[in-house]
């Protein structure tokens, strides 16, 4: 198993499989357009794959996929057919667009369980904050993944002052009527967040304000140590998560890597400069080779990039757009949420 120089181990690996998206969420791809990765330098299903078990020889054994939106490669489910055999835990983050038509080949293929990222249950509203008129397909990828058996399944809300923090209750209520875990997300200022502001960050003290004036007061129950989200129970016993990333970081019990769609390694969300692993992947290395290159990396890590955030003081979005369209790295949804 690998350590970095905090003592964090190395467990779970991010792969971000494609760097397109199919909505345009305020929080993460505000533009229309971006700097795409070249095709030709995306990963194929069978370099992830020896990436995956690589670090499964270290010891990272949970594989999140991720994006942009993983399913707008519509061949994921033959990637998962590959990767869900030689992991214990793996889990895929979509925004449910195509999951209504996708949810019982990824069954199928051998994945266990989707997170849906779902900030609204108002149309107008969807509209306004992922411009795209899409929140039917959501909510039918949602209950396709339900129907499909994909559990535990979980919603990802993130949560914005002045957008959506009025639905806290709504979405909960959602959630518990479904029999999915809510989590709420704190507004983080990492790349293509460029129109965060420390005023729009709806914190996890005010979401558990908004839900005990509805439900009752809110009691901590025990997390997952690998998962982001701190979980918090209603009185009815209805289980939500807060993710603080923002006012809160964890970064103390980071034990993520992400891999982007073009085979860089990422230590931090944060992080300048990724570790290329394309090249020495095509160049012929051995599975020896590249594990000794992510043991080294990781091996020297002492990554705190939300943390190092909180000392700043005049704090604005991480990147401005013009540094985003020369380094698409930087980009939230080129290194996977
Ligand atoms: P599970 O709880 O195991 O389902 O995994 P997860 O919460 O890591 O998965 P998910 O893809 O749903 O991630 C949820 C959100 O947590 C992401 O969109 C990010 O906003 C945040 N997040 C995930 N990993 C990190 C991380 O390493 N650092 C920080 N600061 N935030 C993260
Ligand atoms: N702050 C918090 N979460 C974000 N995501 C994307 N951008 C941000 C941001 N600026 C989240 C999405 C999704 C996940 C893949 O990344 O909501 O849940
Ligand atoms: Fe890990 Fe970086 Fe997120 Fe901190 S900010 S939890 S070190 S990825």
């Amino acid at each position: 198993m690998a350590h970095d120089l905090l003592g964090r181990a190395l467990r779970t690996l991010r792969i971000s499989v494609t760097d397109r998206c199919n909505l345009r969420c305020e929080y993460c791809m505000p533009e229309e357009n971006y700097t795409w990765l070249p095709k030709a330098q995306t990963l194929s299903y069978e370099e992830i794959t020896r990436v995956v078990r690589v670090f499964h020889g270290l010891g990272a054994d949970e594989l999140h996929l991720t994006g942009g939106e993983p399913l707008v490669r519509r061949d994921v489910p033959d990637l998962v057919r590959l990767l869900a055999p030689r992991v214990t835990d793996l889990a895929l983050t979509t925004n449910g667009v195509l999951l209504a038509e996708m949810a019982r080949d990824l069954r199928a293929a051998g994945l266990r369980r989707v997170t849906v990222s779902l900030d609204t249950l108002r149309p107008d509203r969807f509209e306004r904050m992922a411009r795209r008129r899409l929140l039917p397909a959501v909510l039918a990828g949602i209950a396709a993944a339900k129907e499909a058996g994909l559990a535990p399944l979980k919603i990802n809300t993130v949560v914005i002052r002045g957008q959506n923090e009025d639905e806290v209750g709504d979405l909960v209520a959602f959630g518990r009527e479904l029999g999915a875990e809510v989590r709420f997300i704190e507004y983080m200022d990492v790349g293509g967040a460029t129109r965060w502001a420390k005023e729009r960050v709806f914190p996890e003290s005010e979401i558990l304000a908004a839900l005990a004036a509805r439900f009752g007061e809110p009691a901590r129950v025990p997390t997952d140590a690998s998962s982001p989200a701190r979980r918090w129970a209603l009185p009815d016993g209805t289980i939500f998560g807060v993710i603080a990333s923002t006012t809160a970081p964890f970064c103390r019990e980071c034990t993520r890597a992400r891999l982007t769609a073009d085979g860089q390694l990422f230590l931090c969300l944060y992080a300048k400069k990724g570790i290329d692993l394309r090249g020495p992947l095509r160049a012929g290395a051995s599975d020896a080779e590249l594990a000794g290159l992510v043991t080294a990396a990781w091996g020297q890590r002492a990554d705190r990039g939300a943390e190092e955030r909180l000392a700043v003081l005049e704090r604005g979005a991480l990147a401005q757009a013009e540094r985003l369209s020369e380094d698409p790295h930087l980009e939230m949804h080129t290194r996977g949420g």
